[in-house]
């Protein structure tokens, strides 16, 4: 029996790993993410799965098919959060899934197929600044060079696998091939609020929007706050400001685009001193490519014309960048079916945020059932879901995997 207090209860359980007192803010390879890791494998294994760290820190277990060693249908999403996070975001996913296949063992079923859930290492790119690591390993994807990509202390992820315990250098293995995964589906709250408006508590996902990630640094000169004459400055800080306001309104030059100044840094950082430098990410996101990346040209022209006009030096490194990522059509028709199986209306909407599938793609056609939260709110501890819709999405779920037929 499927258990929608259990799986409440479990997004409350891995709320407490949290590095943020009274709030949840857990990024990869933290000790908190150990924690967390630690209990997603324990319900696993108590679900009926082989479970295990893979080699770059995803969480990944197996119920095997009615014959061992069969393809699998991998379920799974992200156990990383943003800082001051919401608990169901990544999270309610891995859990609803786990709660799934607990559903098949209990009932001793197993399926002509084997399934995987995985628990993403790093969805939300936090820590290292670009996004989506697990899930890139996962689809064989990832570059080497990203091993060496480093948080803001400075560790690369390289040696922050190697103080988990982990050997980054054996990344390549964790890569699947085509033929072993039949699809990839996840469950996830919606983060927005189309399914509230519409009264539903899951809908089914059509295509997950592309982003692009840049950083700009701008060098101007740092000084004393009492002595500088203000036509003589070449305040960093200044010109950011003037920045964030031409990426706010390149972003809203079109109702489909969307564009973020969601960290900025000014140092020295003193109240009486001039800032020097000043470093803010910038992040598009559109349901098309040509939108999106005529956004980004646009936001680097204005940053190097507002650091030409105030005489500063401006660099802008693109940190990642993946395109809109649409569902399969196959495995859309199968979720809406199963949707339809719970007396529910089926709706199909875009999504804004992104998603491990995206990254899984390469090497799988790719689905995505949304579940309805409060006021459409996330990235934001009054993130909530209800248990009602929890109960809709794992039945959801479960129907999708207990009638899911591959592709012939
Ligand atoms: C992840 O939540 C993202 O869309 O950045
Ligand atoms: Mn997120
Ligand atoms: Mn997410």
């Amino acid at each position: 029996m499927l258990s929608a207090a259990r799986i409440m209860q479990r997004c409350e359980a891995l709320a407490r790993h949290s590095e943020l007192p009274g709030g949840l803010t857990r990024v990869f390879l933290s000790r908190e993410y150990r924690a967390a890791a630690e209990e997603v494998l324990g319900w696993m294994r108590a679900a009926g799965m082989h479970a295990q760290l893979d080699a770059i820190g995803n969480v990944a277990g197996r119920y095997e098919g009615e014959r061992p060693g069969a393809p699998c249908l991998m379920l799974g999403s992200h156990l990383d959060t943003v800082r001051d996070a919401g608990r169901y975001d990544g999270m309610l996913g891995v859990i609803s899934a786990i709660e799934c296949v607990a559903a098949l063992a209990a009932n001793g079923k197993r399926l002509p197929f084997a399934i995987e859930v995985i628990g993403f290492g790093d969805e939300e790119g936090v820590r290292f600044g670009t996004s989506m690591f697990g899930s890139r390993g996962v689809s064989g994807t990832l570059d080497a060079a990203v091993l060496d990509t480093r948080d803001a202390q400075g560790a690369s992820i390289a040696e922050a696998l190697r103080q988990f315990g982990l050997d980054g250098s054996r990344f390549a293995g964790v890569a699947r091939q085509k033929g072993d995964v039949l699809a990839y589906a996840e469950l996830h709250i919606e983060q927005g609020p189309v399914l509230e408006a519409d009264g539903l508590a899951v809908g089914v996902v059509s295509a997950i929007n592309g982003f692009s990630r840049l950083r700009a640094t701008l060098r101007g000169e740092a000084g004393h706050a009492g002595t500088v004459p203000m036509h003589l400055r070449r305040d960093a800080l200044a010109a950011a400001a003037e920045c964030v306001l031409a990426i706010e309104r390149i972003a809203r030059s079109d109702p489909a685009l969307v564009g973020t100044v969601g960290r900025i840094e000014a140092k020295p950082g003193a109240i009486n001193v001039i800032p020097g430098e000043v470093q803010f990410t910038i992040d598009f996101r559109a349901p098309q490519d040509a939108l999106r990346q005529q956004a980004v040209r646009a936001a680097i022209d204005a940053v190097q014309e507002v650091a030409g006009r105030r005489r500063l030096n401006a660099t802008i490194e693109r940190i990642q960048e993946l395109g809109v990522t649409p569902c399969a059509p196959w495995l859309i028709e199968q979720l809406e079916r199963a949707v339809a199986a719970q007396g529910m209306r089926v709706r199909r909407l875009p999504s804004g945020a992104g998603h491990d599938g995206q990254a899984i793609q390469a090497i799988a056609d790719i689905a995505m059932l949304f579940v309805r939260c409060k006021g459409g709110v996330s990235h934001n501890p009054a993130e909530a879901i209800t248990e009602a819709d929890a109960g809709v999405g794992a039945r959801t779920l479960l129907t999708f995997i207990e009638r899911f037929e591959p592709r012939s």
